[in-house]
């Protein structure tokens, strides 16, 4: 099997409901992190990951994001022309910054079923799946980190953190054997467990690297958690036959997926951003005090 990830899988088609009303006509994945929409920080992940060839899993209401990785023709012509040189050279970066690939998932049922709309993309290699709620902030990319990982120990790779107790209802947890300093094998892992019914607290955040089979075990999984094909299901039953790995990432994850952790992600990117870092800095102690 191939070593490199080269493909990536970034499943956009969520409603986005814990965000609403801003996100009753506009998809979540577009909303600003800072200058940039949310969707855009996991594809530079992923590119700078090493990333070739990304696979965006859509639905309706998500066309503003083929737009935005298209060219703008006019919106450059308008650039070019008033000499805007270098907002031109950020528009077009965006459009070239790796190949994209779109497949419409028309029923949302579950990341389990995203993914499997990614089976004729991948075509047999391993690949890298990245939640576009997740955002990463780490010196290394965290995909990067994992595909590292996945070449010391080539199977399925979860990027997990620890989280309290009560969350466990909020994601995937595993119940793992922990054999490196940051690496556990996973024995077994549910989908949103009760905190009395959780194997531990290590929950499963936004990233993973699945190996082709997935896609066999994905035809056999009933739907489960909230009547939805669940990823973390068929990882379970891969488990028979395929090592699966849990690595604790390097950085710090927002959920951009909900009100407080986009607000926390928009105040943590700004204070790194060269522009505006130190004025935001400033602002901020002044209306805390
Ligand atoms: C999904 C997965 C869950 C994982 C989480 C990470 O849940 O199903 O296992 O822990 O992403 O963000 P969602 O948050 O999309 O409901």
């Amino acid at each position: 099997m191939k070593n490199d990830i080269k493909k990536a899988v970034i499943p956009v088609a969520g409603f986005g409901t814990r965000l609403l009303p801003a996100t009753k006509a506009q998809p979540k994945e577009m909303l600003p992190i800072v200058d940039k929409p949310a969707v855009q920080y996991v594809v530079e992940e992923a590119v700078q990951s090493g990333v070739e060839n990304i696979l965006l899993v859509t639905g309706r209401n998500k066309r503003a994001i083929e737009d935005y990785f298209d060219y703008a023709v006019e919106l450059e012509r308008e650039l070019e022309e008033k000499g805007k040189t270098e907002l031109l050279n950020v528009v077009r970066n965006v459009s070239e910054m790796v190949s994209i690939y779109y497949v419409r998932q028309k029923i949302a049922k579950g990341l389990g079923d995203a993914i499997y709309h990614a089976k004729g993309f991948v075509n047999g290699e391993p690949f890298g799946v990245l939640l576009a709620d997740d955002i990463i902030d780490s010196e290394v990319p965290c995909l990067k980190q994992m595909t590292d990982v996945y070449k010391e120990h080539p199977g399925v790779i979860l990027a997990v953190m620890k989280v309290p107790m009560r969350d466990t209802k909020l994601y995937g947890i595993i119940e793992g054997k922990r054999i490196g300093d940051r690496l556990y094998e996973v024995k077994d892992l549910v989908e949103k467990p009760e905190p009395m019914k959780a194997p531990s607290n290590i929950a499963i955040v936004g990233r993973y690297i699945l190996t082709p089979s997935i896609f066999e075990s994905l035809e056999k999984t009933l739907p489960g958690k909230n009547g939805e094909v669940q990823i973390t299901d068929a990882i379970r039953n891969l488990l028979i036959k395929e090592k699966v790995y849990a690595y604790e990432f390097e950085g710090t994850r927002f959920d951009v997926g909900e009100k407080l952790g986009y607000l926390k992600a928009n105040v943590a990117f700004a204070l790194k951003n060269k522009e505006l870092g130190e004025k935001f800095k400033k602002y901020l102690k002044e209306i805390l005090q």
